[in-house]
């Protein structure tokens, strides 16, 4: 997929707001001028809210009423609970959890959420290699195994001409347990998503797709799945006269996906832990939630407009630096098979 239909991605995600609420520019105008901060660029506002993410320290610097319109913009997929910061017993508890599994009586729920707050020791390990490192992304790629494994085709992708990966080649990480962790995120994703409004499929018009970055200053390892060239929902919906009349290029052929309310859903971000630098403890749990884009919020108004220029430079300068492309698919020819290709 080019640069064009990202791009059209987003003049279409603004026109089709300009034409849902004929004052809305005006409103917007309005709301930049009544900001009581004072309007940031797309990369601050970024920054911002990965400091909400990060420890209560962080969070408490950020001005009152943008965190306010921050949060009311946060979609949690699971818990935030920035008090877990116990650091050294939580891990043990997350690998208690994973260990005794159903024995210790506790829900898929729950050890859902841990998965997430404490992931398994290879991604704590890639969480602090990231921050080790200054925020490196070649910290990232150092893990990946470097055989190239040839992107197959995936759901007729190849006979309608479309190329849903950046390169035809993938490859993988190193230490399996960073792919079959990475497979979770998608999966938990697909599953959770309906409680926040956000139904996506696993398929290569919809969720398939995020980038994994290395956040600026912090170095914090994160992901963002969305439809802008980052974590991939609702890539490609239909073609559709009235409401989606874009024509998106060959990958769009064959999509049922229809352009509703739910497009408004279409950033999730995933953060890893957050390790204290100085010390071998953890001061942040990992975090998974839907940005939502709703024209009224912030994350619309400060992060999204932003793009409509600069794709993927903005992209990569607002939350970080992106290492790689993580790529879920499924290969499967008659029975589903998904997998991982970083690309
Ligand atoms: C974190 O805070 C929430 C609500 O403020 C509370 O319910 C929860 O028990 C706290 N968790 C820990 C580990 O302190
Ligand atoms: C999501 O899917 C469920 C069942 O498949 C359906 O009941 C629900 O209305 C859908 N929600 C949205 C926002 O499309
Ligand atoms: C990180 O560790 C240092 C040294 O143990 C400690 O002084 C500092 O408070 C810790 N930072 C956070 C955010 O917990
Ligand atoms: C799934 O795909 C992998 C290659 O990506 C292959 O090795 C494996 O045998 C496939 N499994 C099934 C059940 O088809």
């Amino acid at each position: 997929m080019g640069r064009l239909s990202l791009k059209l991605m987003l003049v279409f995600s603004l026109s089709i707001t300009v034409s849902s609420s004929s004052s809305f520019l005006l409103h917007r105008h309005y709301h930049h001028k009544s900001h009581s901060f004072p309007l940031k660029s797309a990369k601050s506002t970024a920054k911002d809210l990965l400091s909400l993410l990060g420890t209560k320290d962080q969070a408490s610097k950020i001005n009152t009423q943008e965190a306010q319109q921050l949060k009311s913009c946060l979609k949690f997929l699971v818990p935030f609970t920035p008090n877990t910061s116990n650091v050294e017993r939580i891990p043990r508890g997350r690998r208690e959890a994973m260990e005794m599994g159903i024995s210790s009586g506790k829900s898929d729920w729950v050890i859902e959420n841990e998965l997430v707050w404490w992931p398994p020791e290879a991604v704590m390990e890639l969480a602090r290699i990231s921050v080790d490192s200054g925020g490196d992304p070649a910290a990232i790629q150092r893990a990946l195994d470097p055989t190239a494994l040839p992107v197959p085709d995936v759901e007729g992708s190849k006979e309608k001409r479309c190329e849903l990966t950046r390169t035809p080649y993938g490859r993988r990480f190193v230490i399996e347990e960073l792919n079959s962790y990475l497979a979770f995120l998608f999966e938990l994703i697909a599953a959770r998503g309906p409680s926040v409004g956000l139904n996506v499929s696993l398929d290569r018009y919809d969720l398939f797709h995020g980038h994994l970055f290395l956040a600026t200053d912090s170095g914090r390892l994160g992901i963002l799945f969305t439809n802008f060239g980052r974590f991939h929902a609702k890539e490609y919906p239909a073609y559709d006269k009235d409401v989606f009349p874009y024509n998106m290029g060959y990958c769009q052929i064959g999509s049922n996906l229809a352009y509703d309310d739910a497009m408004n859903l279409r950033n999730i971000l995933w953060l890893a832990p957050l390790p204290n630098k100085s010390s071998k403890d953890w001061v942040a749990p990992g975090v998974l939630v839907v940005l939502d884009g709703h024209p009224e919020g912030i994350v619309y108004r400060e992060l999204i407009p932003e793009y409509v220029d600069y794709v993927r430079t903005i992209y990569e300068d607002d939350f970080g630096d992106v290492a790689v492309d993580v790529n879920y698919l499924n290969v499967g020819e008659t029975v589903a098979n998904y997998s991982i290709f970083i690309c």
